[in-house]
């Protein structure tokens, strides 16, 4: 199946994996549409981009309101792929509920909303692609929240490829991906933690936004390949 003259729309497609894969898409030739929260981040994503094919769209997905006055508006189309979240990790009994909840509020219950709200427009051809991410079934010291939170989306995938079919629904779990989400950490530490990480995987590198686009070109491609959660990792979940 080609992405030629398709419609897709990547939910946090201001940054990073979401950016990547608005690219990927738009360079295969489909209509793209990048929603996020920050207007400022939108038109910069936009000019990296430079495709009259690429629109953008300011959307905050904790506004269940506002999602369901956005793909009211959309028209139909073919491809959703979500992957915005905020931050939150921090140590379990330290970390405030208000800040796990607010993660939950972006990852899952944004991701909910859109699902929810946009089903009824994507084309039964078409498809939808959650992100989670290898800390639900990889436990690590700080990630008990985004480990959750990536359990349930992962849930929440495989019950909508049955309940949403034809269309498809399916997640990626990325491994550590290299992208503006460490922007706040220090440039030593930064590339400490990635050379590390990287020495423990089989493949012996990180992740790029480029990996991530290329699996969610295969997941919106490929009609036969629905209910799955996709390790793009490194060979994390192996090492
Ligand atoms: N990078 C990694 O190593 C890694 C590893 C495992 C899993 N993940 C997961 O992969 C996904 C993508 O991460 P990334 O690294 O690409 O992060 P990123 O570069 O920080 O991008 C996050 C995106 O989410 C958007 N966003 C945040 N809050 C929003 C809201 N309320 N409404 C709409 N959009 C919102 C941001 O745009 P605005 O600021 O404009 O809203 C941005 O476009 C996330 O679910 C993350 O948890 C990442």
């Amino acid at each position: 199946m080609s992405l030629k003259g398709q419609r897709v729309i990547v939910v946090g497609g201001s940054s990073g994996m979401g950016l990547g894969c608005a690219k990927s898409a738009a360079e295969a030739g489909a209509e793209v549409i990048i929603a996020s929260h920050s207007p400022e981040k939108l038109e910069a994503a936009k000019a990296t981009l430079a495709q009259e094919s690429v629109s953008s769209a300011v959307l905050d997905i904790t506004d269940e309101a506002a999602v369901k006055t956005f793909f009211s508006s959309t028209g139909g189309f073919d491809h959703l792929i979500i992957t915005a979240s905020g931050v939150g990790t921090g140590p379990f009994v330290k970390m405030d509920n208000a800040l796990a909840k607010n993660f939950f509020d972006i990852k899952f219950w944004g991701a909910y909303s859109c699902a929810k709200y946009a089903a009824p427009v994507i084309a039964k051809q078409g498809s939808i692609t959650f992100v989670s991410g290898v800390a639900s079934r990889r436990p690590m010291r700080g990630l008990a929240c985004a480990g959750a939170c990536n359990g349930a989306l992962e849930a929440l995938g495989k019950a909508l490829a049955a309940e949403l079919a034809p269309i498809r629904v399916n997640t990626i779990s990325p491994g550590l991906i290299d992208t503006p989400l460490y922007a706040m950490m220090p440039e030593e530490k930064k590339a400490a933690f990635f050379d590390a990480t990287a020495k423990q995987l089989p493949a012996k590198r990180i992740g790029y936004p480029n990996d991530i686009a290329e699996a969610a070109m295969l997941l919106m491609t490929n009609g036969f390949i629905t209910g799955t959660v996709l390790d793009v990792d490194g060979g994390n979940m192996v090492a």
